[in-house]
């Protein structure tokens, strides 16, 4: 386990990045790994087809919080079906892991699913309404 890894982590965890509650949020959605119980809820507002705000909330292991807080920096401001790209492997290359075992990927497969499921809804709700952005 490198040194960076290490410290990338505990910064995003012990001074997590947009971890906050957005009142006039676009979509909103949570959810939780099954096998451990920690949960992540995701606020989007959207602007144009931007995620133009972005908060989370949640408690969980350091690297479920860590990477909630850095996905958050990764996708605020971008188009959503950038947001929509990213992936598991993009994540633990900005946090600096080469390998993970596959217990561990769920803890970062948890905000980059939450996030996705919040564009999903958000775009859902759009199409259904007939309306754009
Ligand atoms: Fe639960 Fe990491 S141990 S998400």
């Amino acid at each position: 386990m490198s040194y960076f890894f290490i410290e990338n982590i505990m910064d995003h965890y012990k001074n997590p990045r947009n971890m906050k509650i957005i009142n006039e949020a676009s979509s909103v959605f949570g959810d939780s790994n099954p096998t451990c119980g920690d949960t992540v809820k995701i606020f989007i507002k959207v602007n144009e087809n931007k995620i133009e705000d972005i908060g989370f909330q949640g408690h969980g292991c350091a690297l479920s919080m860590a990477s909630s807080s850095l996905l958050t920096e990764m996708v605020k401001g971008s188009e959503m079906q950038d947001a929509l790209k990213i992936t598991e492997s993009d994540l633990m290359r900005e946090l600096g892991i080469k390998e993970l075992g596959p217990n561990r990927i769920k803890c970062i497969a948890l905000s980059v699913k939450t996030l996705k499921m919040a564009i999903i809804q958000y775009l859902s709700k759009v199409n259904h309404a007939g309306g754009g952005t």
